[in-house]
């Protein structure tokens, strides 16, 4: 067994804790909307055809911003077949994810499903095969009060109170040769600039999201970001990032140190985005909406038919079943993005139900929690208050992918209003129990209030429709403060949380 050693200190606050870092994300892809969240003649649905049950777990993963409705989708969407009366609406041709639209969930109804769930709307425009005119009129249709042509529309349409949605995406993956309609970063950034410009002339107050690249091994990475920015800089409030992780070749120990990839993209597009802030001579920083991050076996799905010549409504697609050790590195993502709050201002999980999802439901059946709802649902549920940069001293090992890891990452949250701080913590170690020191003594907090942990001694535990409970959240009972430090046994691929008061 061996030991690490954390310091947590108050004068290192990182940033207020932003709910928006647990922001999700829904798409009009397989069975996320349509036979997901959506499913008329389920026997928990609403009037409009939501799932009851579904909205329950949404609430309990603690799930913030959504961003809708895409996603490769909102490259080929026509946003006003989604309007209006349900049986006039068309049936079109996705092409991104080769299905069937019907058009019957849309941006109203989706409206009312976010208000059961408590949930802010984050609302990504076509700019894919679409413009500034289309850009203009969603925009008009979802918050001008009444009086226009488009405001009116929606009044008609049953929905008299603006959505007033605040952030808004400039189209989505621009820099990828997959995407509808897709650009060099010079065409995209004139483009994205010229529609965020025309944007603020309707509402100076929108929070526009510019798209950076779809991962950092993009060709163009950097150089996509750097080019974008330099056109629309003074337009926008965030760049993009997206980032998707996967076990490789059975190389367990690089899978479990992918932060660090994360860490190596935030880094590099703080750096690019402020260059191009003193090239410009601007006195604004843009941040970072990590909207797309999750783990999601890329390579597999692209080896499967899923995705096929056929025109299906709600095919079976991108349904991931998570294991204990996907978990784990999604914990250590979520750990990843509080440690850079200062510029990560924004973040979707994607996505929310049944496409790379925590949450899994089945036609006319039940809706069951994957492992990786266990260290979101729980981190949502307790940072509060400012995150806190933590001196972490733990060993190492070597990873193939991203060289030398620590073995122990960890993050910490304080709310010093109301006495309490939050401890979250992984040990990628595959093999040792390791035993964490924190040093506590600076914030004031004597007792541990919970202690949580996800591990196995199969890592590659999952839950099923079979086994929908095989894992979950067990007991920590190793976890003590005693003379201001609180000692923790953390399993070997292990995820924990400590509640401290
Ligand atoms: O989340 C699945 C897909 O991943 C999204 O549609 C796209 O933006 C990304 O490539």
């Amino acid at each position: 067994m061996s030991e690490t050693h954390i310091a947590l200190d108050r004068s290192a606050s990182v940033a207020p804790v932003n709910r928006r870092l647990f922001g999700s994300f829904v798409e009009h892809l397989g069975r996320c909307v349509y036979n997901g969240l959506y499913e008329p003649g389920h026997p928990t649905a609403n009037e409009d055809g939501f799932r009851l049950d579904v909205v329950e777990l949404v609430k309990e993963l603690g799930s913030t911003t959504i961003r809708y409705p895409g996603g490769n989708f909102v490259s080929g969407f026509r946003w006003e077949d989604s309007v209006g009366p349900r049986e006039n609406r068309p049936v079109r041709r996705d092409l991104a994810w080769h299905s069937l639209e019907t058009n019957q969930v849309g941006l109203d109804e989706f409206s009312r499903w976010l208000k059961l769930t408590d949930s802010e709307l984050m609302l990504a425009v076509n700019l894919g095969t679409r413009g500034i005119d289309e850009a203009l009129d969603l925009l008009e249709y979802a918050n001008h009060p009444s009086g226009t042509a488009l405001s009116d529309l929606r009044i008609a349409n049953g929905t008299t109170e603006p959505h007033d949605i605040r952030m808004w995406c400039l189209g989505n993956e621009m820099d990828g040769p997959w995407q509808t309609g897709y650009m060099t970063a010079d065409d995209y950034g004139k483009l994205a600039a010229r529609t965020a410009a025309a944007m603020k002339m309707a509402d100076k107050d929108l929070e526009l999201v510019v798209c950076g690249s779809s991962g950092s091994g993009m060709p163009t990475f950097g150089e996509w970001e750097r080019v974008v920015l330099e056109h629309s800089y003074e337009h926008v409030d965030f760049i993009s990032a997206h980032a998707y992780y996967q076990e490789r070749g059975g190389d367990l120990g690089s899978f479990l140190a992918s932060s660090l990839d994360m860490q190596y993209f935030i880094d590099t597009v703080v750096t690019t985005a402020d260059h191009v802030g003193h090239k410009l001579k601007s006195a604004k920083k843009i941040n970072i909406s990590f909207d797309e991050w999750n783990i999601w076996y890329l390579d597999e799905h692209k080896a499967s038919d899923e995705v096929n010549d056929e025109w299906r409504y709600a095919p079976r697609q991108l349904e991931d079943v998570y294991s204990v050790a996907d978990a784990v590195v999604l914990g250590n993502l979520l750990i990843t993005l509080l440690k850079n709050g200062d510029r990560v201002t924004s973040a979707s999980l994607a996505q929310l139900v049944n496409v790379i999802a925590p949450i899994m439901t089945e036609p006319g059946g039940p809706t069951w929690r994957q492992t990786t709802f266990f260290p979101f649902s729980v981190t949502s549920r307790l940072a509060a208050g400012e995150i806190l940069r933590p001196r972490i001293q733990t060993g190492t090992y070597e990873t193939a992918v991203h060289g030398d890891a620590g073995i122990v990452d960890a993050v910490a949250t304080h709310d010093a209003e109301a006495g309490r701080a939050a401890v979250f913590l992984v040990n990628r170690s595959q093999t040792e129990t390791e035993t964490v020191r924190v040093d506590l003594r600076d914030l004031g907090v004597q007792t541990v209030e919970e202690a949580l942990s996800l591990w196995d001694e199969d890592v590659y535990a999952k839950n099923t429709l079979q086994d929908q409970d095989r894992v979950g959240l067990r007991a920590n009972a190793t976890a003590s403060v005693a003379d201001g430090v609180l000692s923790v046994e953390l399993p070997p691929v292990s995820w924990t949380a400590v509640s401290l008061g």
